[in-house]
């Protein structure tokens, strides 16, 4: 299913099958009257009475073929609101034969105006659906045209746009089975990004053993497929002021390793590198919207495996930071991959502040489920942040602690730090305690755990379903409402 949306100054197409008109809360369509012929306007008024009005979309069949859609905006309707109704319309009406609409934006008053935009979002966001692999294709086509002097604007339509092919973009990396995007083939679509304007640098297992990266080597040894370590800036400010970082946890399949997963959900483990694909939409969403900001993101890329290469427990590896971790479950791989992501990161960019993104640990979906990611931040200043954007964009974050008294529960005897701890409970934070050591010069520093976040098997307001793009719309959020 996809969906078109054009933006018009003319009238409708008279063969246009569905004709959508916004009115008020309680349906009072006297402000209409102006907007549409008078033959459309006695039949709403009259048939409106046999109709349900405590509903917000409304509709009335003019022939078989024909639709008149009525929309209500409440009186202190919220930009979160018009995406949910925008993606409700998109659901009543996914099914339809005559799937074509013509929205005339004259019916909504100027004040709600940039509502249309919200509502145009939610619709398309929710329309996204990943039909790859399927030989028999959904081609239903939803066509939208959208008229009248109160349209978003243009620079409304090109960033929510952006926004949109960000999402969606993040949302293909992670429906991506890991037979098909193993990090080889994940990197080299990362390459390409460079048309959007990208600066992409890759550093393969050649330069990461040169680096010292061997925490993140050590995950992917295993695995017959390289390791990788991507770096993707944006220099929407045109200088060389900090930039703002991104880091995620591109774990592209986590069988466990040699601390093998149970194979009941195991094929979930496809999605373990969300937190680097949200990095990457980010970045192409800045990028297409041009945003006037300088941002860097890097990802790790790795597979975890068994086999004859694999990481053994007990080993023990020196990461790029210096400090020695040992590995008592190779399972408890993300941190491993992260730990020298972020120190690299932290090093070569000096960047205002890092945000990672990681399905770190199923701890997380015990506390919080699929509603909040765990949020774990060195920096008040940041958190605070990046909690309101999470309330604006309905993508929320929920701060969790980190203190001095875990780290007991991670240093090892052997080594600097063990990758787990077995005692003590506390699971996402001791992983977040872990991470932290490896922000070596106090760089505000904020980890969110996004486990229950990426994928949802059921379906939520802005996603039918599958991968959800979670985080995407978060940080752009924060970006745009602090540092553009
Ligand atoms: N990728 C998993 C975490 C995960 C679990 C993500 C469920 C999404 C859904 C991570 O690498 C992992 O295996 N974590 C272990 C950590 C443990 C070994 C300390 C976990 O949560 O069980
Ligand atoms: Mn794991
Ligand atoms: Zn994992």
């Amino acid at each position: 299913m996809t969906v078109q949306i054009k933006y018009k100054n003319n009238l409708l197409n008279k063969n246009t099958a569905n004709l959508v008109y916004f009115a008020d809360d309680k349906f009072n369509i006297s402000s209409l009257k102006k907007q549409i012929s008078s033959t459309e306007f006695s039949f709403i008024s009259d048939l409106i009475k046999t109709k349900d009005i405590k509903r917000e979309i409304l509709t009335f069949d003019i022939s078989s073929k024909r639709k008149i859609v009525l929309v209500s905006l409440k009186k202190n309707i919220t930009s979160s609101d018009a995406e949910n109704l925008g993606a409700s319309f998109f659901d009543k009406f996914k099914d339809l034969k005559q799937n074509d609409f013509g929205i005339n934006s004259d019916t909504i008053s100027n004040r709600s105006k940039n509502i249309l935009a919200y509502f145009l979002h939610g619709l398309k966001l929710k329309s996204y659906l990943f039909d790859k692999y399927k030989t028999k294709k959904d081609k239903k086509n939803m066509q939208i045209t959208v008229t009248g002097k109160n349209k978003p604007n243009l620079k409304d339509q090109i960033k929510f746009k952006a926004i949109e092919d960000g999402t969606f973009f993040t949302r293909d990396l992670v429906s991506e089975p890991g037979n098909i995007l193993h990090p080889d083939e994940y990197a080299k679509r990362l390459n390409l990004l460079r048309k959007d304007g990208l600066k992409i640098d890759i550093l393969d297992e050649k330069k990461l053993k040169k680096l010292g990266m061997n925490t993140l080597l050590g995950v992917g040894q295993g695995s017959i497929r390289g390791s990788y370590l991507v770096t993707m800036e944006w220099n929407g400010l045109k200088d060389k002021s900090k930039p703002l970082a991104f880091v995620g946890k591109g774990v592209c399949f986590d069988t466990g390793g040699i601390s093998l997963k149970p194979a009941k959900f195991m094929e979930d483990m496809t999605y373990d590198m969300a937190g680097s694909a949200v990095v990457v939409g980010l970045m192409k969403s800045l990028a297409l919207r041009k945003a006037k900001v300088n941002a860097v993101g890097v990802v790790g890329l790795v597979e975890n495996m068994p086999g004859g290469n694999a990481q053994r427990p007990g080993d023990i590896v020196k990461s790029y930071s210096g400090k020695t971790v040992e590995i008592l479950n190779t399972d408890a791989e993300g941190r491993l991959v992260l730990a020298d992501a972020l120190t690299y990161t932290e090093e070569k960019f000096k960047p205002k502040f890092i945000v990672d993104l990681a399905t770190l640990t199923g701890a997380i979906i015990v506390s919080l489920g699929s509603e909040y990611a765990g949020l774990f931040s060195n920096n008040d200043k940041l958190s605070n942040q990046l909690i309101k954007a999470g309330e604006n964009v309905e993508e929320k974050v929920w701060r969790m602690p980190l203190n001095k008294n875990f780290d007991k529960l991670i240093d090892s005897k052997n080594a600097d730090m063990q990758n787990i701890n077995y005692v003590g409970g506390a699971g996402s934070t001791t992983a977040a305690q872990f991470l932290q050591r490896f922000i070596l010069n106090k760089t505000p520093w904020a980890h969110l755990d996004i486990a229950g976040m990426a994928f949802s098997k059921y379906g939520g307001a802005l996603n039918s379903g599958g991968a959800t793009g979670y985080g995407v719309r978060l940080l752009n959020k924060l970006i745009e409402d602090n540092y553009e």
